[in-house]
């Protein structure tokens, strides 16, 4: 299932650090694994259950370019602040750290893969887990059993509004507003308004 994984989501291999890639493809491998799913049953559930889900984009096609929006993004905030204020080591505070960001980004909706469920029929509809566990409080707890380190939770459990109203680290905004950003624009181009 692995190399599956990697397959299918290949920004996995984005994450510098070995571990912390290890533990994205368990949090990925158990996920999976409890929802009864295969690698590729990611491209048929959609990106969310409400009436546009089953229009256009699947939960693998929303992660994906979520993950792709963040990259550049990255990098033109550490590039900019960085010249701005110039390289010193007590400035570097103004970044965001690129394996943070990714891994979070990679595991963000994680839990959707048990929030949701196919119908036979190929429908996305809420499951019965869903019905108590929202995705993120699902995927933090699958990561936190897979060895993903507290930063990067903290990123899966705020970025939706079970995390409004308290701290959000600077990636984790990031995360949430890149993510809006594109089911915002979505649902407008959809003429969906919710
Ligand atoms: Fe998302």
């Amino acid at each position: 299932m692995r190399e599956k994984l990697i397959e299918f989501l290949p920004e996995i291999k984005w994450i510098f650090d070995k571990k912390l890639q290890d533990a994205v493809i368990a949090t990925y491998q158990e996920t999976l694994q409890i929802a009864g799913l295969e690698v590729e049953d990611m491209k048929k559930v959609a990106f969310v259950w409400d009436n546009i889900s089953n229009a256009t984009f699947s939960y693998l096609d929303h992660v994906r370019v979520v993950t792709k929006m963040c990259k550049p993004i990255l990098a033109e905030y550490n590039v900019s602040y960085a010249e701005k204020i110039g390289y010193s080591l007590d400035k570097l505070k103004y970044s965001l750290d690129h394996d943070t960001l990714i891994a979070g980004v990679i595991l963000h909706d994680v839990g959707k893969l048990l929030e949701y469920e196919l119908t036979p029929d190929g429908r996305t509809v809420e499951s019965s887990l869903g019905k108590y566990l929202r995705h993120p409080i699902s995927g933090a707890a699958v990561a936190f059993k897979n060895g993903v380190p507290a930063n990067i939770i903290h990123i899966i459990a705020t970025h939706s509004r079970e995390g409004n109203g308290g701290y959000r680290s600077p990636e984790a905004i990031a995360v949430i507003k890149i993510d809006n950003m594109n089911f915002e624009t979505i649902k407008s181009h959809s003429n969906i308004f919710l």
